[in-house]
């Protein structure tokens, strides 16, 4: 992806041009200055949404370092651009070595940060083989993130207060739902410029992503398949209409799959030996574990680049399938990420909650979640964008529902 600072530039005013959320936050965060002195590590992907969000931190008076949170995720232009801008330093690009990507993460935290924004939880992790005194905290944004400081925290190892940003109802609902739900399929048809209209579709996982992906490849006129492993997920499936198979059976016929489970071996080799011909690979969660590129390797005779982010895998009986994205998060590694006004949700969600920690700083090393009072300030920011009006409670209702008082 070519380093072109003024073609970044652009692309992020595109994306602050429709970010209102975040827009109404800096001109508050340019009055008041929440983050002045401080210095805020990021890990992230990095596009041209995430260069607004830490240009917001940045405006709010904090020095900001920037790093991938994926080798394939980073753009070029983005990072470049970025790293012109004042206060803002940027260790990134796209397509980096396992080696190169940790080098990024170490000087990321070089800076010695006092707040951490993370996607992923490497940044974290560092921070927890490494501990730096200042750090007084952070955010992380994803599913597998808060999975990994859930495991830290019950086993009392979490050294310094974390909060589950994924988790809060303005980010699940919206970005991993609706979000994936679209993004996957724009990195899909970037890079396979397939038709989906009567396709079989399988979908590994019936989690919040999982759910976005099937209804838009319903929405597509696709066969859809989903695959879950808790069995309420998959009698929720069933109900919305869509059939529901083990991952084993349903890839003997399926076209088209999309892992988003956040668990290795999604699709398990032994499965991937019986796949139907043709079929096209790819996954929308955090790691590259959920389709392996080395469990294709090993089942096929060889393999080539077809096109751009698709490898051909041609086994010994002459079946062919197809990875995109060498397995990594197929929205971000082939397309832009999620749609810009999701993530002015997502990122106010950041935000907001960043400038709560340093309110309520010192707390302790724990896993917390966003406050509701987040959740339903940005919702009604959002509404208010929209021109989309509410009722609210009367008092005599609330006094029914056993609230104490009116807000
Ligand atoms: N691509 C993106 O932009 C993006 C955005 C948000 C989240 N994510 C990532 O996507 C993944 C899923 O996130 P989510 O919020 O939907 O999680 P979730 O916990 O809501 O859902 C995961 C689902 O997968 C199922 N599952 C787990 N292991 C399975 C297995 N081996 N086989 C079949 N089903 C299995 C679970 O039962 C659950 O229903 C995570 O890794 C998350 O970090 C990616």
């Amino acid at each position: 992806m070519a380093s072109n600072p003024t073609r970044g530039r652009s692309k992020i005013d595109w994306a602050t041009s429709r970010m209102p959320l975040l827009n109404e936050l800096r001109t508050r965060f340019l009055k008041e200055q929440p983050f002045a002195d401080l210095r805020i590590a990021m890990s992230i992907h990095l596009e041209a949404k995430t260069a607004c969000l830490a240009m917001l931190l940045r405006d709010g008076g904090a020095c900001v370092s920037v790093t991938g949170s994926n080798p394939l995720s980073t753009q070029d232009d983005i990072a470049s651009a970025l790293a012109e801008e004042t206060n803002v330093s940027v260790y990134a690009r796209h397509g980096v070595s396992p080696e190169e990507y940790d080098a990024h993460l170490e000087q990321t935290v070089a800076d010695e940060p006092h707040l951490v924004l993370d996607d992923g939880g490497d940044l974290v992790s560092l921070l927890h083989k490494s501990p730096q005194p200042q750090v007084l905290g952070g955010c992380e944004e994803t599913t597998t993130g808060v999975h990994r400081l859930r495991l830290l925290a019950e086993e009392g190892k979490l050294i310094f207060p974390m909060f589950a940003v994924n988790d809060a109802r303005m980010k699940s609902l919206f970005d991993n739902r609706y979000g994936t739900g679209q993004s996957v399929w724009d990195g899909i048809f970037r890079s396979t410029n397939l038709l989906i209209a009567g396709k079989n579709v399988l979908v590994v996982g019936y989690g919040w992503c999982g759910r976005g992906i099937a209804l838009r490849a319903q929405g597509l006129g696709a066969r859809v398949t989903v695959a879950d492993v808790d069995p309420v997920h998959a009698l929720e499936a069933w109900m919305e209409g869509f059939d529901v198979a083990p991952v084993a059976e349903a890839v003997t016929r399926a076209d088209l799959v999309i892992t988003a489970t956040g668990c290795a071996d999604a699709v398990p080799e032994a499965a991937l030996s019986q796949a139907k011909d043709g079929i096209v690979l790819c996954n929308a969660g955090h790691f590259n574990v959920e389709v392996r590129p080395d469990a294709l390797e090993r089942l096929s005779s060889s393999h080539r680049a077809i096109r751009e982010g698709v490898e051909e895998y041609v086994l010994p009986d002459g079946r062919k399938l197809y990875l995109l994205g060498e397995g990594r998060l197929v929205n971000l590694a082939l397309g832009d990420g999620h749609p810009v006004e999701i993530m002015d949700l997502s990122f106010a969600v950041q935000a907001l909650t960043l400038e709560h920690m340093i309110a309520s700083s010192p707390l302790e090393p724990n896993l917390y979640p966003v406050p509701p009072a987040i959740d339903e300030k940005i919702a009604r920011m959002k509404l208010d964008t929209l021109g989309v009006r509410i009722d609210s409670l009367t008092d005599a209702q609330r006094e029914y529902l056993g609230h104490s008082s009116s807000a």
